[in-house]
């Protein structure tokens, strides 16, 4: 297939990249280059011939025209996006435009390529998002795909509003769509203002580990590896209008993940003091969900995918990668705003 990605140099994107031009599909790369890409997360691939990039943005129509009529995509995989909460909370504008409006754009666009080439029963807009869009749960329960929307942050309110478009373009147009949503994801090339590259790399640094609140909040683990097989399995068997969650079955507390992180570190790099010593709770984010916790029933169950990444595994891969990968992330440290506490108003 030929496949346009949106977010190709971010975290997830560039990891769907990856693995779709080495399962042999054609892919045009097409990200604005925002301060969470890097081209790097993508050298592996560059140079091979069914791999193009194009340097553009998903607010500007003009331009995702001219992507769609060169290069003619049988589906677009949509995962460019502002992505952090905490920044979200400072600067909801972004998110607005580009989780919105930009969304709209790359719609409005698809749509007036599917009508062009015959309106291809084949054509996906397949559109991922976050499991954040239905808001947080209590100690018990799971998210479905029937669970209500409730998004309580800028960043999920915006995601959340992209996933009501896409639905809406194939109900009204019938533009064929899947949509996926997802739990958090972590592994090689995450972005260092995120969590767990957060605790690696001030682990490694000697600096104190910031914890919000009291490290009570759950979220459901997703390897990103996992993460790009499962979204090429839905491209690929999904049902046109149907949205399918996705998580890695790895429900864990963030102290209990920082412990892991610390634990792993401690035995990697040993050597003076423990890793965990350096554990620094911190004001909490305003609105932080206390729990996401995915069933993974339909994805299990309509299409036979199933995660094969433990948490522990995952853990030991990534911090692997951050060790030997150093050249990497230190430049991306330098990032605007990265390394400093965000979103507390
Ligand atoms: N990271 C997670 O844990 C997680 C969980 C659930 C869902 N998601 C969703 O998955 C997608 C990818 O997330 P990620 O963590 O890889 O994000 P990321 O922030 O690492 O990467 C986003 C990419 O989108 C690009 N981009 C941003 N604005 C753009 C614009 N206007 N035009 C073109 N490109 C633009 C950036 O340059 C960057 O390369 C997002 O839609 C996000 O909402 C992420």
């Amino acid at each position: 297939m030929k496949l346009l990605v949106t977010g190709g140099a971010g975290f997830i994107g560039s990891a769907v990249v990856r693995l779709a031009v080495a399962r042999g599909h054609e892919v045009i790369n097409l990200d604005a280059l925002t301060y969470a890409a890097c081209l790097d997360n993508v050298a592996d691939v560059a140079k091979e011939p069914g791999y193009r990039f194009v340097h553009a943005d998903i607010r500007d129509p003009q331009a995702l025209a001219d992507v769609f009529a060169t290069y003619t995509p049988d589906a677009v995989m949509h995962l460019a996006a502002e992505s952090h909460v905490d920044r979200s909370i400072d600067g909801p504008g972004a998110f607005i435009d580009t989780n919105v409006t930009g969304t709209y754009h790359l719609l409005q666009a698809a749509l007036v390529h599917w009508e062009a080439v015959g309106k291809p029963d084949t054509f996906r807009f397949h559109h991922i998002s976050t499991d954040e869009v239905y808001g947080t749960l209590g100690a018990e329960g799971q998210f479905t795909e029937e669970t209500p929307y409730a998004p309580n942050s800028p960043y999920s309110a915006s995601k959340a509003a992209s996933d009501h478009l896409v639905r809406a373009w194939g109900e009204t147009y019938g533009l064929p769509y899947v949509i996926t949503n997802c739990s958090n994801n972590y592994g090689p090339y995450h972005f260092p203002e995120k969590l767990i590259p957060v605790v690696i790399l001030n682990a490694l640094a000697g600096k104190p580990i910031p914890v919000y609140g009291a490290g009570e909040n759950v979220r459901d683990w997703l390897y990103v590896e996992d993460h790009a097989d499962a979204l090429l399995t839905v491209l690929d068997q999904g049902t046109v209008g149907r949205s399918y969650n996705i998580g890695g079955e790895n429900e864990a507390r963030n102290i209990d993940l920082v412990h892991m992180i610390c634990g792993i570190l401690d035995q990697k790099r040993p050597g003076g003091a423990l890793h965990a010593d350096l554990i620094t709770f911190v004001t909490d984010r305003p609105g932080h969900d206390l729990r996401y916790a995915i069933d993974p029933a339909r994805i299990r169950t309509e299409l036979g995918w199933r995660p094969s990444v433990t948490l522990e595994e995952g853990l030991e891969r990534s911090v692997t990668w951050y060790l030997e990968n150093d050249d990497l992330w230190r430049a991306l440290q330098n990032r605007d705003g990265v390394g400093e506490r965000l979103g507390t108003v």
